[in-house]
């Protein structure tokens, strides 16, 4: 048996409509689980679903993860149309770039909402009994470099980052009885619409500092999926609580 395979495994994976997200669920396809596709945007949903692997049954389902009205009853559907799931990638998220002086409360709510509130609703609603396999599983959650260093206009999403890093340790402790693993990745950057028009990544010079910072450049999104690939399988089936930084050695210096 490969250790690393995800033959016949059930994964729901978040934000995979775009980027990382989108990459994970093909990967996470090609390596044999059926793929559950969760985003808010029914067309790039779909140009997601036609590049899974043919061969096993997938899932694809519009919701935006910071509409506690519709959460239940997608999740409800997921279970009637699975059963059972065996792990979670949430790679649903914001950025973006804020000085504190426009930090107010209705951005930090909006950073919260999408990069935390949400995958915490959804990973409860997915772990109640009976819808997680009996056997366990893996829950990954993408937290990032931003939640370990200091940039500027960067507090309110290190804020939402750092929040998941933490909940993460105490969910696995929490969920150990029932053999589900809770860990972190915590990419550096990688090109994606998520920052592709920030400042950093736009002007020439910025973007030189940024690429030199990442002592074997900037990432792909195949880097931070092969590292969920590892999370979500059996080779991993001793580690939880943790997080694992993939970011070409960003965090070293
Ligand atoms: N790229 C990087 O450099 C980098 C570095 C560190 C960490 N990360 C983290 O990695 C994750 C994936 O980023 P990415 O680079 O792949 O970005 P991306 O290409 O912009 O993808 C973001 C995804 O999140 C989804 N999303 C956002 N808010 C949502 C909500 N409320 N409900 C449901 N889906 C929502 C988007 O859905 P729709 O497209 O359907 O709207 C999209 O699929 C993010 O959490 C990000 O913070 C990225």
């Amino acid at each position: 048996m490969n250790p690393f395979s995800l033959e016949d495994k059930v994964i729901v994976i978040t934000g995979a409509s775009s980027g990382i997200g989108r990459h994970t669920a093909i990967s996470c396809s090609l390596q044999g689980a059926s793929v559950i596709l969760i985003g808010r945007n029914p067309e790039r949903l779909q140009e997601t679903y036609t590049c899974l692997s043919e061969g096993k049954r997938h899932g694809s389902y519009v919701l935006d993860l910071t509409d506690d009205a519709c959460m239940s009853d997608v999740v409800q559907q997921i279970n009637t149309d699975f059963g059972r799931i065996d792990g979670i990638v949430h790679c649903a998220g914001i950025s973006g770039t804020l000085p504190l002086k426009l930090a107010d409360t209705a951005e930090m709510e909006r950073y919260f909402s999408n990069n935390a509130i949400g995958a915490v609703n959804l990973t409860r609603e997915l772990c109640k009994v009976g819808r997680f396999s009996k056997d366990g599983g893996s829950v990954v959650f993408l937290s990032s470099v931003a939640a370990l260093t200091g940039d500027p206009g960067k507090s309110l999403y290190a804020m939402s980052k750092g929040a998941l890093l933490s909940g993460c340790r105490a969910l696995a402790a929490e969920y150990a009885r029932r053999k589900i693993r809770f860990n972190c990745i915590s990419p550096g950057v990688i090109i994606t619409p998520i920052n592709e028009n920030l400042p950093h990544i736009k002007d020439p010079e910025k973007r030189k500092a940024l690429e030199a910072k990442h002592l074997l450049g900037l990432g792909k999104t195949e880097d931070v999926a092969n590292a969920c690939i590892y999370l979500l399988s059996d080779a991993s089936r001793w580690i939880t609580g943790q997080n694992l930084i993939v970011d070409g050695g960003y965090t070293v210096q």
